[in-house]
């Protein structure tokens, strides 16, 4: 089910985890190619935490193992937590593990944050590793084709959490900051960095997460980190499956499901 709400935010709810999985399976699949087809080239940014696991485990399986044109797909992170790779709470070691190990994607083209040297040190590496990608002039933000995003029920997205500093930046494009759970320092991408992206796909499940998506898609108050996620010339998808959508009233054509 599609709707629309006035500020052009698209929203799907589909009836369960997996199948909305397999729908953001789907949109990254014709996202990359459209801009294969388009621009000769993929880039995705992608987020940690649970939720996008399983669409991340159907991107290693058929068909999308075989119909995603893998040797024109870069993969970046939009944050990281500063683990080793190996260790349960790293983004890219689960991500490893979940699809990019089981598709051939050159390993030049997986763009893991670096998560162990200093954050500071990681996020300007990371900033220099994507503006020499893009081969962006300064000052420019580069523009991914697709970034996935999470929400905690806390309203953060990325390692953006309430009442942190990183939420005003407005000229680095990947930040140090400390927090979430687990408690960690991190890597993130920033608001003028993330809302560069042509398309900007929040996952959203569960019935814990139902009030946040209420919050963000009713409410008019924008008090959580993730309400600042606004394209500026992309497209803004809300992915949810039925319990995360279940607050919804269905005022603007959507959700009341
Ligand atoms: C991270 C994620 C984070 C995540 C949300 C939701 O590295 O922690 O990028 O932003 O998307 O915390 O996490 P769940 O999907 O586990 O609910």
């Amino acid at each position: 089910m599609i709707g629309k709400v006035k500020k052009e935010k698209s929203v799907i709810i589909e009836v369960n985890a997996a199948q909305m999985a397999k729908k953001g399976a789907e949109i990254f699949s014709q996202a990359a190619k459209k801009s294969v087809e388009t621009r000769g080239r993929f880039s995705a940014a992608i987020s940690g935490g649970s939720t996008p696991r399983d669409m991340h485990r159907m991107l290693g399986e058929e068909p999308f193992r075989s119909n995603i044109t893998w040797d024109k797909t870069d993969i970046f992170w939009v944050d990281e937590r500063c683990v080793p790779e190996n260790d349960p709470a790293s983004n890219y070691g689960a991500a490893k593990k979940d699809f990019l190990d089981r598709v051939p994607i050159p390993e030049a083209q997986v763009h893991p944050m670096p998560s162990e040297v200093s954050p500071e040190k990681g996020a300007f590496n990371y900033q220099q590793e994507i503006l020499t990608f893009f081969n962006t002039g300064a000052g420019e933000f580069p523009v991914f084709d697709l970034i996935f995003l999470g929400v905690g029920t806390d309203g953060h997205t990325a390692s953006l959490f309430p009442g942190q500093g990183s939420l005003d930046e407005k000229v680095r494009m990947v930040v140090p900051v400390k927090g979430g759970h687990p408690d960690l320092s991190r890597l993130t991408m920033s608001y003028p960095f993330i809302n560069n992206g042509r398309q900007i796909v929040f996952m959203i499940s569960g019935k814990e997460k139902a009030g946040v998506v209420k919050t963000l898609l009713e409410d008019k108050q924008r008090r959580f980190p993730a309400h600042y996620i606004e394209p500026l010339n992309g497209q803004l998808i809300f992915l949810l499956d039925r319990a995360a959508a279940s607050l919804l009233s269905g005022e603007n054509g959507y959700g009341g499901c």
